[in-house]
């Protein structure tokens, strides 16, 4: 069972103190950071108990400071499964937020998308998921102090914030998709029947993170949202070869528009 005591107090000894929001940034989705005024950076790799990151999009640093008029606790770089992590790896920065008092969690991510209104460099609002990775967070001895055994996923992205998201994304201009993303381990991208198949069993977008950390958040009874920004079009009848560089760089273009909707909904939460 990993301890969160150590890594707890070291942040808290290095100065983070009740933040309001806890920030998930996704595979090329680091541009929000710069957006918030750092009171304190802490690299993962400084942190007991913590994994560090392997992914050379991702920064792996936590970015304690203000973003608009809120103290916002953020993950610049998050652990995947394809990384080798254990779930509990995979969930500890989330577990640790709460912790530390986070009120909700808002997280990002790059996905494939399989329903063709999700066109490349859109965004969705994720609704709902279908879990495909291997491995849950919650699985072993449950922790009694975080939450219950069999914990309920009826609603599992917060209805409130997705609210708020609807109407920033009006608010701002932006096209914001609902749907439902499905987790796979990765690393390798789908094959075509893969893709026809994640059709069939409901999937609007595909990807490799978010619903193990949705799962604990869940677990801990802590509001969560997600937003996906579409980085490459699935169509199991006319499927191009994956390109990871056009995938990071369609991320990065997308990413302007996920900083504008986040601001906005962290302002209102
Ligand atoms: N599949 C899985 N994960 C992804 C994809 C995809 O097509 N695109 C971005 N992340």
């Amino acid at each position: 069972m990993i301890q969160f005591t150590e890594a707890l107090n070291y942040l808290k000894s290095r100065g983070i103190k009740s933040p309001d929001t806890g920030i998930i940034l996704g595979t090329g989705l680091g541009d929000l950071a710069r957006h918030i005024e750092a009171e304190v950076i802490i690299n993962y790799e400084d942190i007991p108990g913590f994994p560090v990151s392997t992914v050379e999009t991702h920064h792996g640093r936590l970015i304690c400071g203000l973003l608009s008029g809120k103290k916002v606790l953020a993950m610049q770089g998050r652990f995947h499964y394809y990384e080798g992590y254990s779930m509990q790896q995979i969930v500890l920065p989330v577990r640790i937020m709460k912790l530390l008092g986070v009120s909700a969690v808002l997280l990002s991510n790059a996905a494939g998308g399989i329903n063709l209104k999700m066109t490349k460099g859109s965004l969705m609002l994720i609704d709902d998921h279908i879990n495909l990775l291997p491995a849950n967070p919650l699985t072993g001895p449950n922790h009694d102090g975080l939450g219950t055994r069999f914990p309920d996923m009826s609603r599992p992205y917060d209805p409130a914030i997705n609210a708020l998201f609807a109407k920033a994304a009006v608010e701002e201009g932006i096209e914001l998709h609902t749907g439902v993303y499905a987790a796979v381990a990765g690393p390798n991208l789908e094959t075509r029947a893969e893709y026809r198949f994640l059709r069939t069993i409901g999937a609007d977008v595909v990807g490799m993170s978010t619903v193990p950390e949705v799962i604990a958040c869940n677990h801990m009874k802590l509001p969560c949202a997600a937003v996906s920004v579409i980085t490459d079009e699935c169509d199991p009848d006319n499927l191009a070869p994956a390109d990871i560089g056009d995938i990071i760089a369609t991320a990065a273009k997308a990413e302007k528009l996920l900083t504008r909707l986040f601001k906005h909904v962290i302002g209102n939460l």
